[in-house]
């Protein structure tokens, strides 16, 4: 068995984890800086960049103990290489190379896309390429198709806004707060979902991307109105938001050619009302549905040590010198 350390930095969570290449979590640890980020209602970029400075080594000592490893039993060193907060996946980054080199072991540039996209076949061993993917995070909205490591086609991406983004933006806009995804869930849950008419951005269109900037404008107009409660505009742009990622998928799924699972993955995964449409619109093609625990839809770094196992098995491995990258489509 190969284990892999990976390594995570690419947003506001810091983490650190040891996998084994048969899908054994041998420790995982993360430090979330949301207490430094909620004063400024997001995430900022300079201050994300010092905290992973900060914690990260000690992550990864914490995790070898939790794991009762040395950096000598790891096969190799994972680490997000991008897309991300550029100065955040530096710091993770510089960290695994000083690692690699120090111990001697190989480097895994890993797509932080791809940690999410390959995720789900941590958590579930009888997930098999080719898969339909719903990536659904803050800065992410896309479907696409996996039919191996490093083999994707995007079907479908978001022309404006990411879902993850729309939940926030909400939040922002109903004084919830940040992070926002989980709060307007709650909120919705004792809200009307009918109360408040909202638009389904390109519901019907014939390309299946997606647009949620307009859903945040009429958020935003129904708030100043005073006319709603807003557990009912939660509740209301919780059911749009799910429309648009039904109907969308049901365009993927005509147009991508056939695939046994409908898999999601992203932070947004974790919200329980889209995963329950999700798992209905499986069950209406006759597709399985796969979506990894919770603490594995958010950013982690088991999700990268496991790529950087896949990657791994194939002998994919990457030069010293790799740049990071704040660009770097799947
Ligand atoms: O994958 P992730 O941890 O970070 C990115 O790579 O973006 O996703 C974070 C996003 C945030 O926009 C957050 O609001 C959203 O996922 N999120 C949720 C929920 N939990 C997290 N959105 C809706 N419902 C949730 N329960
Ligand atoms: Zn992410």
């Amino acid at each position: 068995m190969a284990i892999i350390l990976g390594i995570e930095s690419s947003c506001d969570e810091s983490a650190a984890a040891l996998i084994g290449s048969d899908r054994s979590i041998l420790a995982h640890r993360l430090a979330g800086q949301e207490d430094a980020h909620r004063p400024y209602g997001g995430v900022v970029p300079e201050i994300a960049a010092r905290a992973h400075v900060q914690v990260l080594t000690p992550l990864i000592e914490a995790a070898l103990n939790d794991a009762g490893l040395t950096l000598d039993d790891v096969d190799a060193v994972a680490a997000t290489a991008g897309p991300g907060l550029i100065g955040g996946v530096m710091v993770g980054l510089v960290t695994a190379k000083a690692l690699a080199m120090a111990a001697g072991k190989p480097l895994i540039a890993v797509n932080h896309l791809e940690g999410h996209a390959l995720s789900p076949r941590l958590a579930d061993s009888s997930l098999e390429f080719p898969y339909l993917l719903l990536l659904v995070s803050g800065g992410h909205c896309q479907i696409l198709r996996v039919d191996g490591v490093g083999q994707y086609r995007r079907l479908a991406t978001t022309i404006d806004d990411a879902a993850g983004e729309a939940f926030d933006k909400t939040a922002k806009i109903l004084g919830l707060g940040y992070p926002g995804g989980p709060r307007v869930e709650a909120l919705a849950k004792t809200g009307d979902a009918r109360a408040v008419p909202l638009p389904r951005p390109l519901l019907g269109s014939a390309e299946p991307h997606f647009s949620f900037a307009g859903l945040k404008s009429a958020v935003l107009r129904a708030a100043q109105s005073g006319n709603y409660r807003p557990e009912d505009i939660a509740a209301s742009f919780q059911a749009a938001v799910v429309d648009c990622l039904i109907d969308r998928l049901e365009k993927a799924i005509a147009q991508g050619g056939p695939a046994s699972h409908l898999v999601v993955a992203g932070g947004v995964a974790a919200n329980g009302a889209i995963r329950s449409a999700l798992e209905a619109l499986a069950a209406r093609h006759d597709m399985g549905f796969v979506a990894p625990p919770l603490w594995l839809c958010t950013d982690n770094a088991a999700m990268i040590g496991w790529a950087g196992a896949e990657r791994f098995a194939l002998g994919l491995t990457d030069p010293l010198d790799i740049a990071a990258r704040p660009r770097w489509p799947l």
